[in-house]
């Protein structure tokens, strides 16, 4: 198994937002997209920094953004739904993506992911019930010459094998 940190990659699929944003957290969002006050241009980095908070991006922190970036609504809805870095639904504390594409997937990326599903007690795509790890695919992570390949956060683990990933979890619970 090899480990690397890397900047954070692409996300997993995005739905409309289920939770109720508390005052605190709105505050965050609004000091964070202050940043960018008045700088539509900047509106993918602002999502960023705004989801990082939480990990993802309930819609009352969209409207946030939009009002104070003055961006229409709509622009910053359709942003944060079109890429797959971006969450609109509730994930957990860290961000396990699997890497599906070809060279992961010839080198044994199904039998990773059955093992961490297996392990998780999760379907893709789910968070675990102590809202802990939230497991989602990915196109290639940049890392094919190490496949198969996960990214846990921004850390990637290559030269994968299913038995390697009981100790990988530990480290993060
Ligand atoms: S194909 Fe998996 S990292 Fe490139």
């Amino acid at each position: 198994m090899s480990e690397m940190r890397v900047p954070a990659g692409p996300g997993g699929p995005s739905v409309v937002c289920e939770c109720e944003c508390d005052d605190v957290f709105l505050n965050e969002v609004e000091k964070v997209a202050s940043m960018y006050r008045g700088r539509p241009e900047d509106l993918v980095q602002a999502l960023h920094d705004v989801q990082s908070l939480r990990n993802y991006l309930p819609r009352e922190a969209l409207r946030v953004v939009a009002r104070t970036l003055d961006v229409p609504e709509s622009r910053v809805h359709g942003v944060a739904t079109f890429y797959s870095m971006f969450s609109t639904r509730p994930r957990g504390r860290h961000i396990i993506r699997i890497c599906e594409s070809a060279p992961c997937h010839v080198a044994g990326a199904a039998e990773i992911i059955d093992s961490l599903l297996d392990e998780l007690g999760v379907e893709m795509g789910g968070t675990t019930s102590d809202k802990l790890f939230t497991v989602e695919t990915s196109s290639c992570l940049g890392v094919c010459g190490v496949a198969p390949a996960i990214m846990i956060d921004d850390v990637v683990y290559g030269n994968l094998c299913a038995e390697d990933l009981p100790e990988i979890l530990r480290r993060y619970r």
